[in-house]
């Protein structure tokens, strides 16, 4: 069995989670469920950041110990993951034990290897970002920009990281591992931004200054940055598991590439003698009608009363259908409703409806048997095959919005494919001709939507599971086997009804909250 390694970003606790981060978890776990499904041993690790200097100022400001304020936080975040139907295998919490001890394993190692050096720096840095500046940092203008915060002058002595070193290497392997970053446009920037000479990183805080973090084990007076600290939960999270590192993907967002995953990340693996993860998919941003989510100015929608009120499939299908991996897109209210109604509900919903509904009025609510098959049947099951090839390959190159599109190109054409069989009119007439082909239209519509409902597992599961219900099946646990055309459903019990998307009507402003 092939082990998949994959793991989202740690979010920070300093806030509770927005719907980035929600998108973030529900397209790792579309992937890791895909890789499920194709039988690999998946293991998906999502977690949390809890060091640093925002959550200790944040604790402080609600007077309250980091330990507790992290818990709480913490907890917020854990219990999104089944709101957004996300199967994670383990949640890391970087104040662990098990995360500490292998953050301080690796830092000795670097450490005796004389990988880690100690210096006097004396410079400029900014504490909401918790980095050193340097002038190249200031505006023309000589000022410092918004987004450092207070930038104050300090003299101090650091442990640093030899990160220039590997410099050549790093651009070496990227230039042979050309898909390394996807999308690809993100690797030419990491390229880019490997033009000018790195500098060495600066991987401790004085604990004076900071102290929520894991103590450097070679000099307690001092913590481990927080970006050396997040990185290593990767590792440390499998680190008794034989046989799971290398990561296959750390899916992660693209203000987070380089340098920290593309740069630091991969360095330090280097430098520690360990395999680096096979790849990197950099995902873009959402913004919220036209503008950056921001808790100050009020535009954040929270992902729990989200889905509460339209369902955990609906926002699953949104973000994969709407957003292209990698691209930035924009949520509005107008666009949800636009798809939900569109693809969820006269779509996809109305095929299962109908398909409910002729099966119970014309044939006692079990699925016939096909007869021979005419010229629209073959039609429908010609795309089907190419649909599922398709498909394939556009979800092995990430491309979901395109192949959910196809998707639900195969759900509309069996629509239409109801419409030319007509199995209304063909159940009133008294011909045996006619019931024959009454009880082919319905053994196809209901197996061409269990066909549709197997490329759409991944994205939303828990509709699928209920189209199996009313269906009245158990799917395939060979999903290769699940895609095959062929009267799968013969003699299944269907259920009365069952509505699975309900219409969101144009005037039920509560959509999402402006
Ligand atoms: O960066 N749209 O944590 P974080 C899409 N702790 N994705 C978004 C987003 C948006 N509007 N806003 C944030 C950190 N994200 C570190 C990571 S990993 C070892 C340490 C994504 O809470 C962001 O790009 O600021 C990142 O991948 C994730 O949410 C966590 O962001
Ligand atoms: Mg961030």
């Amino acid at each position: 069995m092939n082990n998949f390694y994959i793991t989202t970003a740690i979010d920070y606790v300093n806030g509770s989670p927005h719907l980035g981060h929600a998108y973030e978890k529900v397209l790792t776990d579309v992937i890791a469920r895909i890789r499920r499904m194709m039988g690999d041993k998946v293991h998906f690790l999502t977690g949390v950041d809890e060091h640093g200097q925002k959550v200790q100022q944040t604790a402080r400001k609600r007077g309250i110990p980091p330990q507790q304020f992290c818990d709480e936080i913490s907890a917020e975040f854990r219990a999104l993951l089944p709101k957004l139907n996300v199967a994670n295998d383990d949640f890391i919490r970087t104040t662990e034990e098990r995360h500490k001890r292998v953050v301080r394993d690796i830092l000795q190692q670097l450490f005796d290897k004389g990988e880690i050096y100690k210096a006097e720096y004396q410079g400029y840095y900014s504490t909401r970002q918790e980095q050193f500046l340097q002038e190249k940092d200031r505006n023309p203008d000589g000022t410092w920009p918004e987004l450092f915060g207070e930038v104050t002058e300090i003299t101090e002595s650091n442990y640093f990281f030899k990160l220039r070193s590997y410099q050549a290497w790093l651009v070496q392997f990227l230039t042979e591992n050309e898909n390394f970053v996807f999308p690809k446009f993100r690797q030419k920037q990491v390229l880019e931004f490997l033009k000018e000479p790195l500098n060495d990183l600066c991987i401790s805080r004085p604990r004076e200054r900071l102290e929520w973090g894991i103590p450097l084990p070679f000099d307690e007076d001092f913590v481990t940055y927080v970006w050396f600290d997040a990185l290593t939960n990767y590792y440390s999270a499998v680190v008794d598991q034989p046989g799971v590192w290398p990561a296959d993907w750390h899916v992660i967002g693209k203000d987070i590439l380089v340098p920290p995953h593309a740069v630091y990340w991969t360095i330090m693996l280097k430098a520690a003698g360990l395999p680096l993860p096979k790849g990197i998919i950099a995902h873009g941003w959402w913004s919220f009608k036209g503008a950056k989510m921001s808790k100050s100015t009020g535009n954040v929608i929270e992902p729990g009363a989200f889905v509460a009120e339209y369902g955990t499939d609906a926002l699953r299908y949104f973000f994969l259908r709407e957003m292209s991996v990698g691209q930035d897109s924009d949520f509005t209210d107008l666009q949800f409703q636009a798809r939900y109604n569109a693809d969820l509900a006269n779509n996809l919903g109305n095929l299962l409806n109908r398909t409910l509904n002729m099966t119970n009025r014309f044939a006692g609510g079990v699925v016939p048997a096909a007869g021979a098959a005419g010229e629209p049947e073959a039609e429908l099951r010609a795309l089907w095959e190419q649909t599922r090839a398709e498909v394939l390959k556009l979800w092995d190159g990430f491309q979901f919005h395109i192949a959910l599109e196809r998707t639900m190109a195969f759900v509309t054409a069996t629509n239409a494919y109801v419409e030319k069989r007509a199995p209304w009119k063909l159940g009133k007439s008294i011909e045996a001709s006619d019931r024959a082909l009454l009880e082919t239209s319905l053994a196809t519509m209901a197996e061409s939507l269990r066909l549709a409902a197997a490329l759409l597992g991944p994205f939303i599961p828990g509709t699928v599971d209920k189209i199996h219900g009313a269906l009245g099946r158990t799917p395939a646990t060979d999903w290769t086997k699940e895609c095959q055309w062929g009267g799968c459903l013969q003699g299944a019990k269907v259920a009365p009804s069952l509505v699975l998307f309900p219409r969101i009507q144009a005037d039920d402003k509560a959509a999402v909250k402006s």
